[in-house]
């Protein structure tokens, strides 16, 4: 498990350094990332999370992780994308219409277990403690259930399953 601390900050990105690796870059998703983000997050989606669907529930996530959809998203959510050596390693997106939540946090294979989906999850919460929210859901992967709970996340209800989908909702308070 690699160790990773901050060391540069300012009010839009940061970077930390990851055991045996180059710096991370944390900062907002720009236009230009939009093909390589959906790349790594549709690699990584196959690789742990389409197992947890039916087909029909992976055909309508792929359907919504085109490089069009997400600058549409990225037009009304705070989406963050991890970067190491110019590539995109790692995204998220805080949702901020009515249920506050985290959704789409996906962290390259190889980097899993440095420290960066925490990073990416911290930057959510920071800007919505900052603005006076209380309560962070996800609707988890199976997968990721255990770090989030790691998080502090706890259930809210059994697992849930819509259009093929299945997931965990779990939610945290967040500190004044
Ligand atoms: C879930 C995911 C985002 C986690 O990202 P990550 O970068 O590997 O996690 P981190 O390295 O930041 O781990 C943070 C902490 O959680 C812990 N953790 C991570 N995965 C864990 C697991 N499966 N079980 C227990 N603890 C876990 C780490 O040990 C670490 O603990 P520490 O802070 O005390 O050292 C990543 O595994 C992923 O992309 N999974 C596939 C996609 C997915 O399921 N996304 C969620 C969609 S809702």
């Amino acid at each position: 498990m690699g160790e990773s601390h901050r060391i540069s900050k300012n009010r839009t990105s940061f970077i930390f350094v990851i055991k045996n690796d180059g710096g991370v870059i944390i900062r907002r998703f720009l236009k230009k990332d939009a093909k390589r983000a959906c790349d790594m997050t549709i690699r990584v989606f196959r690789e742990f999370v389409a197992r947890e669907f039916t087909k029909a529930g992976v055909k309508k996530w792929l359907s919504e992780q085109t490089p069009e959809e997400q600058v549409k998203r990225s037009a009304s959510r705070d989406v963050f994308v991890a970067i190491v050596n110019h590539k995109i390693v790692g995204m998220i997106e805080g949702v901020n219409s009515g249920n506050i939540r985290i959704s789409r946090l996906f962290v390259d294979k190889h980097y899993q277990g440095t420290g960066i989906g925490k990073a990416l999850a911290g930057k959510i919460f920071k800007l919505n403690q900052m603005r006076g929210v209380r309560e962070l859901k996800v609707y988890s992967s199976m997968y990721a259930l255990k770090f989030y709970e790691h998080l502090g996340f706890k259930k809210t209800t059994g697992l849930r399953k819509k259009h093929g989908m299945i997931y965990q909702p779990v939610k945290k308070s967040l500190k004044p």
